[in-house]
């Protein structure tokens, strides 16, 4: 049998997670389709980055099994992940990216037209020669993001990707998901920002204390939550 051309769907069955005798995710049970961006939504600590990690393939579950494309082999590997504070290489902000490009096994000769697409993908055509690690927290935001969209991801997993940026940079990345979403890209996206799940996303997972507690459409989810801890969660309320 031919191997599916995707890592799509990435199902997630009974997955749990524990570190020494805490259960940091338990008895999670997802589906990640093709489709809107997909946000994962909880208080601190309900466990969003380790669920990013296992269903990016970065960290083994304890239990249950994650499958990518109904393949539990990580050979496709069509998945680029942005974390919540990037690490730049001591390099020009082209540098970071020529990297990236290299890494992802784009051939030489066109690596410089890449990296010259991809910087005016994220606007940061202006900083090419810029020492990355001088950018501010947006521009390093959006030169991570640049450095994901170089592997040509199926799947863009994003770990907060805006925590404490301003509304002006935070508007800024927010257009590069746009476009990774409108290009075909699947995002999942951690997020503690409601307007943003809700001006981003098409359907949310809502964990609280390592368990998926209500998995909806966006709309539904945010005009009529099921449950009371999604209720309370979005009334600002500290849920654990
Ligand atoms: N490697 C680890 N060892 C021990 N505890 C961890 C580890 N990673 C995460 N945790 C704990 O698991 C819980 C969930 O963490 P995390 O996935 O980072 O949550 P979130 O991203 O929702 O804030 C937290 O209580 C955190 O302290
Ligand atoms: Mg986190």
């Amino acid at each position: 049998m031919r191997a599916p051309a995707s890592d799509l769907p990435i199902v997630l069955a009974a997955v749990g997670v524990r570190a020494g005798t805490q259960d940091i995710l338990r008895d999670v049970s997802l589906v990640f389709q093709p489709g809107a961006p997909t946000a994962i939504l909880g208080p601190n600590g309900a466990g969003k980055s380790t669920l990013i990690r296992v269903a990016a393939g970065l960290l083994q579950p304890s239990l249950g099994s994650v499958t990518w494309g109904g393949l539990s082999a990580k050979s496709l590997q069509r998945r680029a992940i942005v974390f919540q504070r990037p690490v730049m290489l001591r390099r020009s902000v082209a540098g970071n990216l020529a990297f990236a490009l290299a890494a992802a096994g784009c051939p030489r000769a066109h690596c410089a037209a890449a990296v010259e697409r991809l910087l005016a993908r994220v606007s940061l055509g202006a900083l090419h020669d810029r020492p990355a690690r001088r950018l501010s927290g947006g521009e390093q935001q959006r030169l991570a993001l640049a450095r994901a969209l170089a592997r040509e991801p199926e799947i863009l997993f994003l770990d907060e990707p805006t925590n404490n940026l301003d509304p002006a940079a935070t508007k800024a990345v927010e257009a590069i998901i746009r476009d990774a979403d409108a290009s075909g890209i699947k995002v999942v996206m951690a997020t503690h920002d409601l307007g943003q799940a809700r001006r981003l996303c098409g359907d949310v997972v809502f964990l609280a204390n390592g368990a998926v507690v209500e998995t909806a459409g966006a709309a539904d989810f945010f005009s009529r939550p099921r449950t009371e801890k999604a209720a309370a969660f979005l009334r600002g309320d500290i849920v654990e």
